[in-house]
């Protein structure tokens, strides 16, 4: 061993190369790669993205056909079920629904979703009650889908219609 080399007095910390202590060197090393890995993630998850696209989106917004207008006639209230194919990134499925149609001209159609608002029973329409009734908890909607009695906190939905070669429309 060289006596002449300098010694370090024990209990100091060692210094590197350019001077700083050894805890601030290994401070910055883990800031750089803490850097680095968020903004790979960050470029991953824009790359995954731009791979699917819209596919993680349920699909939104379909056409599905309610009736013909000729068998759709005016002054009453008709029952249409429909079924309808939707589908994710990974999977599709068929979601059956229920709707009420009903016109006081033969050419402005109103139609609902028979879903009850409370907590999703099917509705049934009563002559006797002019309303959509709703089996599971007694709420009461007016024929133009307003709550009138019960648990429902909001009146059923109105969907948007259009009209196609005579066959009456409704976007779920
Ligand atoms: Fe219709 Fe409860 S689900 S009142």
């Amino acid at each position: 061993m060289d006596s002449d080399a300098p010694t370090q007095p024990a209990g100091e910390p060692k210094a590197d190369t350019e001077g700083q202590p050894p805890d601030r060197r290994r401070f910055l090393e883990i800031g750089l790669w803490t850097s680095v890995g968020v903004a790979g993630l960050a470029f991953m998850g824009a790359g995954g993205r731009f791979v699917v696209g819209d596919a993680l989106n349920p699909q939104q917004g379909q056409w599905v056909q309610v009736g013909e207008v000729a068998k759709l006639p005016a002054g009453q209230v008709h029952r249409a079920t429909y079924t309808a194919r939707t589908k994710d990134a990974w999977r599709s499925s068929d979601r059956k629904g229920l709707l009420y149609v009903s016109s006081d001209d033969g050419t402005n159609y109103t139609v609902l979703d028979g879903t009850c608002t409370h907590l999703g029973c099917n509705v049934q329409w009563t002559d006797e009650n002019q309303g959509f009734h709703c089996p599971c908890h007694r709420a009461l909607f007016s024929r133009s889908g307003t709550v009138v009695d019960g648990p429902a906190p909001k009146p059923l939905a109105q969907l948007q219609t259009k009209i196609e070669n005579g066959v009456l429309f409704a976007l779920i």
